[in-house]
This record gives C-alpha cells, sequence and structure tokens, in this order.
C-alpha cells in the first residue's frame, strides 16, 4: 500500500453555540473524526475542520435573555464545546469561530468578491424568519403557517436588506447535479434539491438591519451580513482564503462537507452558489445524514428537557467511556436515515457487541495464552495445522480468509460512508474468532501433551485475529485498540493499515492480561440511574428560552376577554369527525362552542369541566353549525405526540380570567 495518497479535507457543520452540544450534533462529529482517522491511517494528508457558528439573532437572543452581551455568551458555551472534543478525543486539524479576526475580514473579502461581480444589490426584505433556524421563507413556502423545515413558530421580517442575486445561478446548479450525481448524497436529498430549485429560485436576502450581532456588511455598516453567508464561508477562510493562501490552494476543493438533512439546502445551493459567483472551485461532495430522534423528533435540549433518556455526551462518557459512546453511534445509525436514540437501545449495543463479543475475544485469548504457553504468543508449525475432521472444515483457513478479507470491505464500505456496515465487517471477524475458540476448544488441546503443536497454532491464530481486529477497529475507536495492543505484546508497533493485509505477523510477543476492556453492564440497574439522571436534568437547570410566536403588547392582550365556563353538554359534530360541539355556560349566559378536539376527548368525560373560554372571539359557523367562542386548551405533548388538556379552573362560572 502506497503511503501520500494526496489530501483529504473532511469538515462538520460549524455548530451554533446556543446551548451544550447533545448527542445528535456529538454523531456528525464523531462520524467525521473516524473518517479522518481512517483517511490519515490509509496515508492521506487530512484536513479536518470543525468549529462554531457564533453570529445571528438566534445567539443575540440567548445572550439577551441571559443578560450578557453575545460575545460573553458565546465564549463560555463555545469553551464547553472544545472541552466536549478535547474529552472525546476529537482529532480535527482546526476550530474555527466566525468571531475571530481570520474569519471576518476573509468573509468580508468574499462578500467584495460576489458584490464586484454585480451580483449583489439593495432592496428591502418582507416576508417570514425562522430564527431557530436562521432561515429566510415566502408565504407560500410556510406549512401550516410555521417553518418547514423545523416546524417552529416564523416572525416577520421587513426590513431594507442586501440580496444576492441567487435566481442567476439556478440553471448552473441544476447542471451541477445533472453532471455530478455524486456532489450531493444521498440521492433522496439530490432529488429533493433539483425539486427546489425548478420550483424556482429567489434571489437571497444577504444581509440584516434589525439587529446588530454578525459582521458589518462593508459597504453598508448599518447592515451585518447573514449568518448563513458568513458561517459557510467558514470552509475557505479557515485555509486562509484569500490573504494567506497556502492552505487553500493545498486543501481546496473539499472532498466532503458532513452535515445534517435539514442543512443540505444551504450547502447545496447557497454555498455552491456563492462560490461560483466568486468564480471560485466547489466542494467535491456534500453528505448529508440523518437525525437521532427521541419519542420520534429530533434530538434537541428542549426535547430532553421533557423526557428522561440522558442525551449528554459528557454524562455519558463518564459512565460509559468515550470508545463505547463513539462505537454505539457509529454501529447504531445508517447513514443518510433517521434512527432513534434510547438509553436501552445503547447500553445493549454496548454490551453485546463490546463487552461480550470484543472483549471475550480478547480476555479468553490473553488468558489461554498466559495460561498455556507462558504469556508468549507462540510461533506456527506445520505440526501443528488443522487437520480437518468429519465436517471437512479447515478452521485455520476459514479464520485466516476471514481475517484478511476484512480490510479490503472495511475500505469498501469506507468508501461510501457507510461506518455501521464497515463495523459490522470487524464484527463479522470477531465473532468468527469467537466462534474458532469454541470449535476448536483449546482447553481440551491442554490436556494432551502430543496436541501441544495444534494449541500453539490455535493461539497464534487467535493472536493473529485479535492483532487484525486491533488495526482494523482504530480510526473507530483508537484507545481501545491501543489497550488491546497493549495486552497483546504489540505495544512496539505503531498501527499500520497495511498490517490488517498480513496473517502469520506475530511470534514471540509477551502478552499481558489488564482490565476488562470493556465491562458488562447491568442493563436494568444502568436504566434506572440513567432516567433518575435524565429526570433530574429535565427539572434542573434547563433555561432554554422558548420559540414564540412575534411580541404582543398589553393593549393587545387587553382585548380578549377570558371567561370561566361550564361544560354542560358535549356531542360529536354530526357532519365532522373531528370537531365536538358544546354547550357552555358562562354566568347568565349558555352558548355553543365546537372546538376540534374529538381524537382527544369523549363527549361524557366533558360534562362539568370548568373551563376558560376566549368570550369575545367573533361568532364562526363551522360545517353548519355556530361556534361563538373558544376553549382553551394546552398542548400536553409527550413523546412527540399532540395530547390536549383542558385549561380548567375551580373559579365560578362567568367570572373573567385576568
Ligand atoms: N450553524 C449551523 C450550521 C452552519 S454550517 C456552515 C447549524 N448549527 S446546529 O448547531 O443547529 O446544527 C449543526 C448540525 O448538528 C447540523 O448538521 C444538524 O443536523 C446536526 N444535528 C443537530 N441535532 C441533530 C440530531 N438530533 N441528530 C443528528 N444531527 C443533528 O445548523
Amino acid at each position: 500500500m502506497t503511503k501520500d495518497k494526496g489530501t483529504y479535507y473532511i469538515s462538520t457543520p460549524i455548530y451554533y453555540p446556543s446551548s451544550n452540544l447533545h448527542i445528535g450534533h456529538t454523531y456528525c462529529t464523531v462520524m467525521a473524526d473516524a473518517m479522518a482517522r481512517f483517511k490519515r491511517l490509509q496515508g492521506y494528508d487530512v484536513m479536518f475542520l470543525t468549529g462554531t457558528d457564533e453570529h445571528g439573532q438566534k445567539i443575540q437572543q440567548y445572550a439577551d435573555a441571559k443578560g450578557v452581551t453575545p460575545q460573553q455568551y458565546v465564549d463560555e458555551v463555545v469553551a464547553g464545546i472544545k472541552e466536549l472534543w478535547k474529552t472525546m478525543e476529537i482529532s480535527y486539524d482546526d476550530f474555527i469561530r466566525t468571531t475571530e479576526p481570520r474569519h471576518i475580514k476573509r468573509v468580508q473579502a468574499l462578500f467584495m468578491k460576489m458584490y464586484e461581480k454585480g451580483d449583489i444589490y439593495k432592496g428591502e426584505y418582507e416576508g417570514w424568519y425562522c430564527t431557530p433556524c436562521e432561515s429566510f421563507w415566502t408565504e407560500n413556502q410556510l406549512v401550516d403557517g410555521k417553518c418547514p423545515d423545523c416546524g417552529r413558530p416564523v416572525t416577520k421580517a421587513k426590513e431594507e436588506a442586501y440580496f444576492f442575486k441567487m435566481s442567476k445561478y439556478a440553471d448552473k446548479l441544476l447542471e451541477l447535479f445533472r453532471e455530478n450525481p455524486d456532489f450531493l448524497v444521498p440521492e433522496t436529498r439530490r432529488n429533493e434539491m433539483v425539486a427546489f430549485v425548478e420550483q424556482g429560485l429567489e434571489d437571497l436576502c444577504i444581509s440584516r438591519s434589525s439587529f446588530d450581532w454578525g459582521i458589518p456588511v462593508p459597504i453598508d455598516e448599518k447592515h451585518v451580513i447573514y449568518v448563513w453567508l458568513d458561517a459557510l464561508s467558514n470552509y475557505i477562510t479557515a485555509l486562509g482564503w484569500p490573504d494567506e493562501p497556502e492552505k487553500y490552494n493545498h486543501y481546496w476543493p473539499a472532498d466532503v462537507h458532513l452535515v445534517g438533512k435539514e442543512i443540505v439546502r444551504f450547502h447545496s445551493l447557497i454555498w455552491p452558489a456563492m462560490l461560483m459567483s466568486a468564480d471560485l472551485p466547489l466542494p467535491k461532495q456534500v453528505r448529508g445524514h440523518g437525525w437521532l430522534l427521541l419519542g420520534g423528533e429530533k434530538v434537541s435540549k428542549s426535547k430532553a428537557a421533557k423526557g428522561q433518556d440522558v442525551i449528554d455526551p459528557v454524562v455519558l462518557i463518564e459512565r460509559y467511556g468515550i470508545d463505547a459512546l463513539k462505537y454505539f453511534l457509529l454501529r447504531e445509525y445508517t447513514f443518510g436515515q433517521d434512527g432513534m436514540f434510547t438509553n436501552e437501545v445503547m447500553l445493549k449495543r454496548m454490551n453485546y457487541d463490546l463487552a461480550n463479543d470484543l472483549g471475550n475475544l480478547v480476555s479468553r485469548t490473553v488468558s489461554m495464552i498466559e495460561k498455556y504457553n507462558g504469556g508468549f504468543v507462540p510461533d506456527l508449525t506445520e505440526e501443528g495445522k488443522c487437520v480437518p475432521g468429519e465436517d471437512g472444515i479447515d478452521y485455520d483457513a476459514q479464520l485466516k480468509e476471514v481475517a484478511l478479507g476484512a480490510a479490503p470491505k472495511v475500505e469498501a464500505q469506507m468508501d461510501d460512508f457507510k461506518f455501521n456496515m464497515a463495523l459490522e465487517e470487524i464484527w463479522v471477524l470477531v465473532r468468527r474468532a469467537n466462534k474458532y475458540i469454541d470449535e476448536t476448544m483449546p482447553w481440551v488441546l491442554a490436556k494432551d501433551e502430543a496436541s501441544k503443536p495444534r494449541l500453539d497454532n490455535v493461539l497464534h491464530n487467535l493472536a493473529e485475529a485479535i492483532r487484525i481486529i486491533s488495526v482494523l477497529i482504530h480510526p473507530f475507536m483508537h484507545t481501545t485498540s491501543d489497550a488491546i495492543r497493549k495486552q497483546m505484546g504489540l505495544w512496539y508497533a505503531d498501527v499500520a493499515w497495511e498490517d490488517a493485509f498480513t496473517f502469520e505477523a506475530m511470534c514471540g510477543e509477551q502478552v499481558k492480561k489488564g482490565d476488562a476492556i470493556f465491562p458488562r453492564l447491568d442493563i436494568e440497574k444502568e436504566l434506572e440511574e440513567l432516567y433518575a439522571l435524565g429526570a433530574q436534568a429535565a427539572g434542573g437547570d434547563v433555561n432554554i428560552p422558548l420559540e414564540l410566536k412575534d411580541e404582543i403588547v398589553y393593549d393587545d392582550f387587553d382585548k380578549i376577554d377570558l371567561r370561566v365556563g361550564t361544560i354542560l353538554e358535549a356531542e360529536k359534530h354530526p357532519k365532522a369527525d373531528k370537531l365536538l360541539v358544546f354547550q357552555v355556560k358562562m354566568g347568565t349566559e349558555k352558548r355553543q362552542i365546537i372546538s376540534g378536539v374529538s381524537e382527544y376527548f369523549k363527549p361524557e368525560e366533558c360534562i362539568g369541566k370548568k373551563v376558560v373560554v376566549v368570550a369575545n372571539l367573533k361568532p364562526r359557523n363551522l360545517r353548519g353549525l355556530e361556534s361563538k367562542g373558544m376553549i382553551l386548551y394546552a398542548d400536553n405533548e409527550v413523546d412527540g405526540k399532540t395530547r390536549y388538556e383542558f385549561v380548567t379552573t375551580v373559579a365560578e362560572d362567568g367570572n373573567s380570567v385576568e
């Protein structure tokens, strides 16, 4: 195998430092880290970039809510993010913060290049804005009046702004997808993006003037550059473009931008269009991964605040170690698809694959070499070869074949970012080696001195298989690989990928039993403890500003007349399945109110409830019946499912609610 295979540039998204990162963010970084380590081991000159996306309205709101400056806010969160990556031994080559001067001046340079091209003009933005996603939407793009990406409320935005002539690049983008199908994978995402462009690309608003936490527009200091334009530029600003272009010339274009599926649009449409405008080469590939889900929805801090599963990587690492967590994330999920995250799934993976399969293989083999050969890996001899028995199977040949076949299979899976399948290929060997122990029964061979040559060969073959496993797992779990190599007496040699292609490499190494590489977990007990920790976190120190609709003033609120009402009668609407028709008494008045809640309540269980009613709402006709007012409900969401409850009271009906 040749070293010096050329360069390989991989990036993660730069994370918003709005709060500490959770297991979902960790997932992408762990994949990028495994790929970077894999490529380095294969002899590539790797550039692995990550960082933080620190400007924008969202960060400004978080800082305001905490009563600190945005800079103070991000400094604290970014320190935590860097600490997390350090704990997890993430092998990034650079960490870019968008508040760094090196980034700021280069974003401005890129803006100027696009401006000088004639691609930027001034206008007025009027439309919707999703602050959590930091994205602009037109009325038509909204789904039920909410952000089509995250489903959260959007706010109206109307402000003077600069625009980028995105529409000019629509045909070029379609051509890119057509002629270079690997530019965006998986295919489903590519189809979505092609459809998005074909619907008609609008020019993109690329400045904001209603707040100031951002990089000033170089030609107009009243504006800050739109946070996505600022953030996407990181992939070249970190390389020194344009003023210190050495690294840029060396590594650009990037081999792959790894991103979550909801930000594929920014990376595969806006980013290439920006680069086209600046006459710069495009990245070779954008790969969109799926989400880790908690109770059916994307893992997020606010979701976790309601649940009990622990999603804080720091807590999980403290309990189970970095490698167990990394293994789980890489093995459990299929790249490109969403996957459920629960503590139980995680613990089972750790126990079955790591403690049982891998841990047992290593500890059994080391113990047997200590017990039967004084702790030294025996040499192979002709005499000790496997003589196929009645079943005709040459166990040694089979083990060797699986062992030598693993590395090329891992390479093929990694080419496709199939981390789970790459690990599965390695575990085929782990399981085959465990089976080899059962088949050859070294403890039986040890009883008869005449079988010693055979026993030696068996122990040798097991040592070889474990040596190869230690090489193969290195990109995914380097600490475990090192621990195994230490136990196998391989401490003298650095891990080299080509070592996975030879079988007869060991002779006389002194093995040494160490601690179990993965202790067995008592799943029931762990789950109980994790749930307690999760519940504690949910009730404890969470303080994340809620995503709300536009602010209102007191006068707006004062227009609403809220009254206490008692439900006297309830029945299904004769012409609409979803509707319940209530007769509600409010003091002296009895009136009919209709609500779309039949999936949550049986009519009979509503009778007698004292509810809060918007009493002065303009009456509406709903499928032939008049509804006069509105009953209030609280959305008591559990496990991602909407479940309405009445907003009840004990006050006398007719009384006002203040
Ligand atoms: N700042 C932007 C990215 C700018 S890149 C030029 C951003 N930041 S983010 O912090 O909101 O998200 C960063 C990444 O984390 C995204 O790729 C997102 O998909 C990923 N994840 C956040 N939650 C996730 C899960 N629950 N599961 C998997 N990944 C998810 O977007």
